[in-house]
């Protein structure tokens, strides 16, 4: 059975023989008697598990080592000992796969530097069995979110020719021989000649694509792969990262932010609920306080502020920045960092200059500004992004044309605005920013499985 199932009903267990499968933590004896740390992966606490000198095999026990995999026969009792409230008093063990001596992950502290090192035994630690079991839980949070309130789940294409972001930054995805490249007469590749007959890219965004559909069904939500060629060395960057990006049909710059703080609240909620134990792992260990946060999101009004005051704030703060806020320019981490620790809580903030943002956001009234919205929380930074989108088609290619965008592989997205097009908006939420959010780790690198980060490919 699992162990998880064993706490549920635990009383309903008591005094009673239970069969248990799963891995040794820890293993200490005396000489006669001796207690496990056992741990199955359901459930985030170790089960104890008691074995004295009466038994046949008590040396053989004694001896199993750090990492073992075992099948334990034992009646559940109440514990003498404190600590837990129940252990198990072992009959029988079995030993399905032992464990050698240089195995990494032994009792004691070891840091999250040496363990990204070790990245494939790391779940079977107390920090990433919490925050894998956190990851996947908000993932749950996240669709019964968009489907308990009429979203359609939309799978965008992870091959792609569009580029979201106009930025330049996608991978770009071939089966032509890089030795070997079919050139054209004016000596340039001869993507003619690729897979699919031109450049083909990994996906970046699913927005463009995701917005056919909420013009079909009104809400859908994307949640997969994302894929940036960004060379960021920092601890909020990954190449490889997963979104959610919701969009909504008949939806303006403030309902985007009303849905934002919902779902973000509903999530926040769901995975206290859910995970108790790694919520006050983490509160104790990770980020002291992180309880108190959370719960003060639950029952706050989240700040709502244009970038023209947050400007205005920051020049009016008395620290000496590295980087000058200005009028019409990006805010710097140091600025969201400000800005989120003066509110203490997340902050939104909207109508950002338009230089500085993607072709697709709405042109606001003053010519100077766009429809955009980030969402700004303490630790991870920029959390969301999103934005109304430009539904007039003339002014989309205009914009477009400013921008340097090529109009020829993006007609069918500019059609939207001639074939029932509406006021419409949508959002991206980075799934490891939120799993940072939520349990406190401050690196990228820890909350996703395996990170792929400039430089780092491994496994
Ligand atoms: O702000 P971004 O680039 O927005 C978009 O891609 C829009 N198409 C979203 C939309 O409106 N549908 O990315 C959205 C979010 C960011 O706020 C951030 O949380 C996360 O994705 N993100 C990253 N997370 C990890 N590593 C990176 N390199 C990231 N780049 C963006
Ligand atoms: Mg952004």
């Amino acid at each position: 059975m699992d162990i998880k199932d064993l706490f549920k009903d635990i009383k309903d267990y008591e005094n009673k023989e239970i069969v248990l499968e799963g891995w040794v933590r820890n293993n200490r004896n005396q000489s006669n008697f001796g207690f496990i740390d056992f741990n199955d992966g359901t459930y985030f606490k170790s089960l104890q598990l008691v074995y004295d000198k009466e038994l046949k095999d008590f040396d053989k026990i004694s001896k199993i080592k750090v990492g073992s995999a075992l099948r334990v026969k034992g009646t559940l009792v109440k514990s003498q000992g404190s600590g837990q409230s129940h252990e198990v008093k072992v009959s029988e063990v079995e030993v399905l796969g032992d464990c050698t001596d240089d195995y990494p992950i032994q009792p004691k502290r070891h840091t999250r530097e040496f363990l990204r090192e070790v990245a494939y035994l790391r779940p079977r630690t107390n920090l990433f069995n919490a925050v894998f079991r956190v990851r996947s839980v908000a993932a749950h949070a996240i669709h019964e979110y968009f489907q308990s309130h009429n979203y359609v789940y939309f799978h965008s294409p992870i091959i792609t020719g569009a580029d979201c972001e106009g930025s330049g930054q996608m991978f770009k995805l071939t089966t032509l021989d890089m030795d070997n490249l079919p050139l054209t007469e004016d000596k340039k590749v001869d993507y003619k000649k690729d897979l699919f007959g031109k450049k083909a890219y990994i996906t970046g965004s699913g927005q463009l694509h995701g917005e056919t559909f909420a013009l079909a069904y009104k809400k859908i939500y994307t949640f997969g792969p994302t894929m940036r060629t960004e060379n960021s060395n920092t601890k909020t960057h990954a190449n490889e990262f997963w979104m959610i990006e919701p969009e909504i049909a008949f939806c303006d710059l403030n309902g985007i932010m009303d849905i934002e703080e919902e779902m973000l609240k509903y999530i926040v909620k769901y995975v206290m609920d859910k995970c108790p134990l790694e919520i006050d792992f983490f509160d104790q260990f990770v980020e002291k306080g992180l309880k108190d946060k959370l719960n003060k999101v639950l029952n706050s009004e989240f700040v709502r502020i244009t970038h023209h005051d947050a400007i205005t704030l920051l020049k009016e703060a008395k620290v000496d920045w590295e980087f000058t806020p200005e009028y019409g320019e990006d805010i710097a981490k140091e600025h969201e960092k400000y800005i989120t620790e003066y509110f203490n809580g997340p902050v939104f903030i909207t109508d950002w200059p338009k230089d500085i943002k993607a072709f697709y956001m709405k042109l606001n009234d003053d010519g100077k500004t766009v429809a955009a919205v980030d969402l700004e929380v303490p630790g991870a930074g920029e959390l969301i992004g999103g934005s109304q989108r430009e539904d007039d088609y003339d002014k989309l290619i205009q914009r477009m044309k400013e921008m340097n965008i090529p109009l020829e592989n993006l007609d069918w997205y500019t059609n939207l605005r001639r074939f029932g097009g509406c006021y419409h908006g949508g959002f991206g939420l980075g799934f490891e920013r939120l799993i940072m959010y939520l349990t406190g780790v401050d690196n990228i690198r820890d909350v996703i499985p395996y990170p792929r980060t400039p430089n780092n490919c491994d496994y």
